[in-house]
């Protein structure tokens, strides 16, 4: 029997961000076909301008952890709207970042903006702000599928993953996608969903 609407939407109603992960590894075959379900999105003109880098390495993890907690530090401390630092501790974050080596899997997603070919020319990318957005929702949802959580991390800036993953220049990253088994420990944040009036409108 298919599912039907109303099914893959009480399973999309379970969806939520862990920041708490199991140390069991992942499978990479399962990764794999998720971010190749992720290359099926739509995007500009098919030029798929994104690049998924697949970590699972303790050193550099531990490395990338470092750098992302010196900025997050930074953040917290100095460059934080009042605003903003009220709306995080709702979710009880700090700049402690220990997911990023306690997860057994981190992606690193980089959006293309444009290609250098060997002959010096840019070939350029069209639309890869929203291709790279459709791309990781599908990510985000093949992952669900196949039994994993994830965290869409985003420090700010974000410019030394590029530097530690060694990234061509045409490339800018977007996020660290943190992936594994939930950790059944983590306290999900409460927070409520917007209805359908709050979100929509039917226009006849
Ligand atoms: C673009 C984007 C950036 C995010 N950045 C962070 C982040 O840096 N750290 C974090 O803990 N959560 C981050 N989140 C997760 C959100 O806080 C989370 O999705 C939101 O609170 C809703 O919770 P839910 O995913 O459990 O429904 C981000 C989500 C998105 C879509």
């Amino acid at each position: 029997m298919p599912l039907t609407s109303k099914d893959l939407l009480k399973k999309s109603q379970m969806r939520r961000t862990y920041r708490k992960f199991l140390p069991e590894k992942v499978d990479m075959e399962v990764i794999k076909d998720c971010i190749l379900t992720a290359g099926t999105a739509p995007n500009g003109a098919n030029k798929q301008p994104w690049h998924f880098s697949i970590i699972t390495n303790e050193e550099l993890k531990k490395k990338i952890r470092e750098k992302a907690e010196e900025i997050e530090k930074d953040f917290y401390e100095n460059k934080i709207s009042k605003e903003w630092k009220a709306d995080l501790e709702k979710l009880t974050l700090s700049y402690e970042k220990p997911f990023l080596t306690e997860a057994p899997c981190l992606i690193g997603i980089f959006k293309e903006n444009y290609v250098k070919l060997p002959d010096g020319t840019i070939d350029k990318n069209y639309y890869p702000n929203e291709s790279i957005g459709i791309a990781i929702g599908f990510l985000i949802n093949a992952l669900r599928n196949a039994g994993y959580v994830s965290l869409t991390y985003t420090p700010s800036p974000m410019l030394f993953l590029k530097e530690i993953l060694n990234r061509p220049e045409g490339e800018q990253p977007v996020m660290i996608l943190v992936v594994g088994k939930p950790n059944p420990t983590y306290e999900l944040p409460k927070i409520t969903k917007k209805s359908f009036e709050e979100i929509a409108d039917i226009i006849d």
